[in-house]
C-alpha cells in the first residue's frame, strides 16, 4: 500500500511516500525557520503564506524522489491538528484535493500520533505495549501505548512544553532560533554543572516547565547584565540537562508502573543529542528497550504522518470531505 504523507501543522511544509507503512520511499520537506528566526518564533500568518507557496512543489517532489505516479498512490494522510489551524488548512485542503482528483481516500492524522508512528519507521520498531514521550514546541505527553489508536495520556505539562522551554530561555539569552538547537550546539562545550537550575517534580506523571524558564529571567536579572559569551556555552548546558533530568526521570517511571518493556521517544525535542545519551544510558541501566527515531524523524515531517495514516487506511477508514482543522485536539487520549 503507498501512502502520500502531507504535514503543515507549524513551520515546515512536508509530503512523503510510505510503502506498507514502515518504508519511506521519500521524505521532503520544506523548513521555514529562517524566516520565522527573524522573529524568534512562527508568525502564524507567514507560515500559511508560505505552506501555500511551498506545497505542491514539496508533494510532486516527494512523488518525483520516490520514482512513483500520482495514480499509484492508495491514500493520502494529512494532518488535521494539533497545530496552527491557518497552516494546517492548507495541507488539509490540498490533500482533499488531491484525494478527489485521483479517487482515492484520505484520513486526517492526529501530528502527536504521528510523532509516535514515526517509530514504526525505525529498521527495529517497539512492539506494544510501550510508553511513549513525545517532545515538541507544544506538547510534553506521556503515553502508555497499547497499539495505534489505543492509548491513555499518563502525564503532560501542565505550562510550557519541553521545547517552549528551550525556545524561551534561547530568547532571553538572545541566541537564536530554534532554540533547542542553539542550546544543544552551544552548550556541547559547556559545563553542566555550573549552574543548577530547578527540576519541577510535580505530582505524579505531570510536567512543569515554566518555573525553569523563570528562574534563568532572575539569574539575568540578579546579574544586571546579559551572559557573557564565554558563559552562554555552561548556561545553555546546565539549562538543557535540567529538561533532560525530568524527562528521563518521568518517562523511566511511567515505564516501570506500567511495566513495559520498550520506550519511543520522539517529537522535535527528541533530537537533542543529550537527551538520547541520556535515555539509551538510563534505558540500558534498567534493562529497557529504547526507541528514538532518527533526528529528521522526530523533528516535524511527513514521513511519520504517512505511517500513522496507513494504520488508520489499512483498517478502512475514511475521512468525510467536510473534515475541518483542530487547533487543539478535542479528545486527549484517541484518534
Ligand atoms: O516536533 P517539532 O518539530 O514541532 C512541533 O510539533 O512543535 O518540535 C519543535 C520543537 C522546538 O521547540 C525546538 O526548539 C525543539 O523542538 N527542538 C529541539 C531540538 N531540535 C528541535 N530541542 C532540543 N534539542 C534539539 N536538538
Ligand atoms: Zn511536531
Amino acid at each position: 500500500m503507498l501512502v502520500l504523507g502531507i504535514e503543515s501543522s507549524c513551520d515546515e511544509t512536508a509530503a512523503a511516500v510510505i510503502q506498507d507503512g514502515r518504508i519511506i520511499l521519500s521524505n521532503v520537506i520544506a523548513s521555514q525557520i529562517q524566516i520565522h528566526s527573524r522573529y524568534g518564533g512562527v508568525v502564524p500568518e507567514i507560515a500559511s503564506r508560505k505552506h501555500i507557496e511551498a506545497i505542491s512543489a514539496v508533494t510532486l517532489q516527494a512523488l518525483e524522489n520516490a520514482a512513483i505516479q500520482p495514480s499509484w498512490i492508495d491514500g493520502i494522510g494529512v494532518t488535521m491538528g494539533p497545530g496552527l489551524v491557518g497552516s494546517l488548512l492548507v495541507g488539509l485542503s490540498f490533500a482533499k484535493g488531491l484525494a478527489l482528483s485521483l479517487n482515492v481516500p484520505y484520513v486526517g492524522v492526529n501530528h502527536l500520533e504521528g510523532h509516535v508512528a514515526a517509530s514504526s519507521l525505525m529498521d527495529t520498531s517497539p512492539e506494544f505495549p510501550f510508553v511513549s514521550l513525545v517532545v515538541s514546541g507544544g506538547h510534553s505527553n506521556i503515553y502508555l501505548y497499547r497499539g495505534f489508536g489505543d492509548y491513555d495520556l499518563l502525564g503532560q505539562t501542565k505550562d510550557d512544553a519541553a521545547g517552549e522551554a528551550f525556545d524561551k530561555a534561547a530568547r532571553l539569552l538572545n541566541i537564536g532560533y530554534p532554540g533547542g538547537v542553539v542550546i544543544e550546539q552551544l552548550g556541547r562545550s559547556g559545563n553542566k554543572d555550573r549552574w543548577t537550575f530547578p527540576r519541577a517534580m510535580r505530582e505524579r506523571l505531570d510536567f512543569s516547565f515554566s518555573g525553569l524558564k523563570t528562574s534563568l529571567l532572575i539569574e539575568i536579572k540578579k546579574r544586571g547584565k546579559p551572559f557573557a559569551d564565554d558563559e552562554i556555552p555552561d548556561v545553555a548546558s546546565s539549562f538543557q540537562e535540567a529538561i533532560v533530568d525530568v524527562l528521563v526521570d518521568k518517562t523511566m517511571r511511567a515505564a516501570q508502573e506500567h511495566d513495559v518493556a520498550g520506550v519511543v521517544v520522539c517529537g522535535g525535542v527528541a533530537s537533542n543529542g543529550r537527551l538520547r545519551e541520556r535515555f539509551n544510558e538510563s534505558a540500558a541501566l534498567i534493562g529497557l528497550k529504547v526507541f528514538i527515531p532518527p533526528a529528521v524523524l522526530c523533528t516535524d515531517n511527513a514521513a511519520m504522518i504517512g505511517a500513522a495514516a496507513y494504520n488508520l487506511l489499512e483498517k478502512g477508514f475514511k475521512a468525510p470531505w467536510d473534515l475541518n482543522a483542530v487547533s487543539r485536539w478535542p479528545r486527549q487520549d484517541r484518534t
